[in-house]
């Protein structure tokens, strides 16, 4: 496979409303990103995956985009945004746009128009479609609860929004539309950007009235397309959201040969803790084996075919150190671990902020204390369902989005730093512990384990290129591959526990140099190895 510069980068995601505030309104701006490149400098990264920062009345912060061209006034001026890209550039970090496409606001001025009349030039914009039996045309639902379907009372039919009603869908079909989205790619891509991440690119081929949503018959066409006439051949990573993907969609999307995207987001392993067959609140526990088998199965049947991409948090999704590790007596440990389990891998790393210090869940008491539209949605559903208010926030404490998007936290002033204003979701209330400015003054913290794990892979192309393959594939409790290229071998073994396990590496080896550990007297007799609570280790073997 040709090497391309995405192939050896590390993402970081940033959250603009959460990140920093630099003026003190209680939201974080692009300012305040500006003010913290220089950590991420030092943390490593190469490239930051900017959530949308566009206009936006923010019913889902940001993800209803009433103009692609200008910038939220929260969040600053177009002149902020020229200049984050500079200074960025100054420090050799390239900035991935989230490019909303599936959707826009219905205060975006082509719906506005679309509105207006049946024969508006931009009503064909959308998908609008009339009542069956006075009714819904259909049972397609969103997926922020209740049906897709919004009436409009003016013109007498129905319009398409698969997320809130404020997000109206994009009639992909419309070739017009296509056109305006390829044309307002390219005002990004003349600016320098480095790429562009999908927001739920996996759904603009739908057919609505065959309820198809995901991975409609003309997706890869328009894929296609659009890297054609909005990439233009610029070498962009493209990062693709795609919930539904197994790993022969994501070969048809990654693989280079067929000029669509560098890369998707897969959730399989997302999923993992979802009960079959019902929503994403009802969880059970994590079965480790599973989570072996569906990571091994996507490094494997990607090789030489597509380019995976590595991660365990975003904006959407509870914080990794609270979900699958030990948020409480082993924090520092089981973040490590996690972190070393994904970084050892083949694929594209990306970093959500502040699990480089091991940011964890929030739990408020109220509903009226969250923000994310989704969970509120949801309570009101499962209220009138009958649900109670405990077993509701439970699933809202364990899955609900709003955990991944409370202030970063800085250091120990009032509000960790992230303003001097009111916050506009609650700081968690651990911030006197858990901040970046603790983090960077202790040389044993979660930030400097995740910097190692960025230079390893900076300096070592087998853990860029190498094979992979797992080891000891029934153990219950351990995680461990081998990496391998051209005899070079990297070997990870992770405890993913907190009870002691023994691991024995059983071929045959002169030397075990450890790269990195989350324990500071980690052994490298591979051959018989005990491993202490989520003790974690990345080996060269020689
Ligand atoms: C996926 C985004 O990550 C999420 O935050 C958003 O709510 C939906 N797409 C709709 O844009």
């Amino acid at each position: 496979m040709e090497r391309k510069w995405w192939h050896s980068s590390v993402v970081y995601q940033i959250y603009p409303r959460s990140f920093n505030d630099s003026n003190g309104d209680g939201i974080g701006d692009i300012n305040g990103i500006i003010e913290k490149l220089d950590y991420l400098k030092e943390l490593g990264i190469d490239v930051i995956w900017l959530s949308p920062v566009y206009k936006s009345p923010n019913d889902d912060n940001g993800y209803d985009i009433s103009d692609y061209c200008d910038i939220m006034d929260e969040f600053g001026t177009m002149e902020d945004m020229d200049n984050l890209l500079k200074e960025a550039k100054n420090r050799g970090i390239k900035i991935v746009m989230d490019l909303v496409v599936n959707h826009t606001s219905d205060e975006h001025k082509w719906f506005i128009e679309a509105k207006k009349s049946k024969d508006n030039e931009y009503r064909d914009y959308y998908i609008w479609r009339d009542p069956v039996n006075g009714k819904e045309p259909n049972d397609l639902g969103s997926c922020f609860s209740g049906s897709a379907w919004e009436y409009d009372k003016e013109s007498g039919q129905y319009y398409l929004h698969l997320f809130s009603k404020k997000q109206p869908d994009l009639n992909w079909e419309n070739e017009k539309v296509r056109k305006e989205v390829y044309k307002m790619m390219n005002f990004w891509v003349d600016k320098g950007i480095g790429g562009f991440r999908m927001d739920v690119i996996d759904l603009i081929g739908k057919i609505p009235d065959k309820m198809i949503t995901g991975n409609g018959p003309k997706l890869h066409e328009y894929l296609q397309e659009m890297n054609k006439e909005a990439l233009r051949g610029n070498d962009l990573l493209t990062v693709g959201e795609t919930w539904g993907a197994t790993p022969e969609v994501a070969k048809l999307y990654s693989n280079p040969k067929r000029n669509e995207l560098s890369m998707v987001f897969q959730f399989e392993h997302i999923g993992l803790d979802q009960i079959e067959g019902k929503e994403k609140w009802d969880v059970k526990p994590l079965d480790l084996l599973e989570l072996k088998k569906v990571l091994s199965k996507w490094q494997v049947e990607l090789e030489g075919e597509g380019w995976n991409s590595l991660f365990w948090n975003n904006h959407d999704l509870p914080r990794i150190v609270s979900r699958w590790g030990n948020d409480k007596e082993y924090r520092v440990e089981s973040a490590k671990m996690l972190g070393t389990l994904l970084h050892g891998m083949k694929g594209t790393p990306y970093i959500y902020q502040g699990e480089e210090i091991g940011m964890t869940n929030i739990r408020l008491e109220n509903i009226n204390e969250y923000n994310d539209i989704e969970s509120l949605n949801m309570y009101k559903d499962r209220i009138s369902k009958g649900y109670s208010h405990e077993e509701i926030m439970n699933s809202i404490y364990i899955k609900g989005r709003d955990n991944a998007r409370t202030p970063m936290q800085w250091n120990d002033t009032e509000n960790a730093g992230f303003t001097t204003g009111n916050p506009w979701l609650a700081v968690n209330k651990n911030y006197k512990e858990i901040n970046a400015k603790k983090a960077i003054e202790d040389k044993d913290s979660v930030f400097y384990h995740y910097k190692k794990l960025i230079d390893i892979r900076k300096h070592n192309d087998t853990i860029i290129y190498g094979d992979y393959k797992i080891l000891c594939p029934e153990d219950k409790n351990i995680f461990a591959y081998i990496r391998e290229l051209n005899g070079d071998k990297i070997l990870v073994v992770c405890n993913f526990y907190e009870n002691e396990v023994n691991f024995k590496y059983d071929e045959k080896y002169n030397s075990a140099e450890i790269l990195v550990s989350n324990y500071k007297d980690s052994s490298n007799l591979v051959e018989n190895l005990n491993l202490r609570p989520y003790e974690a280790i990345m080996y060269r073997i020689k």
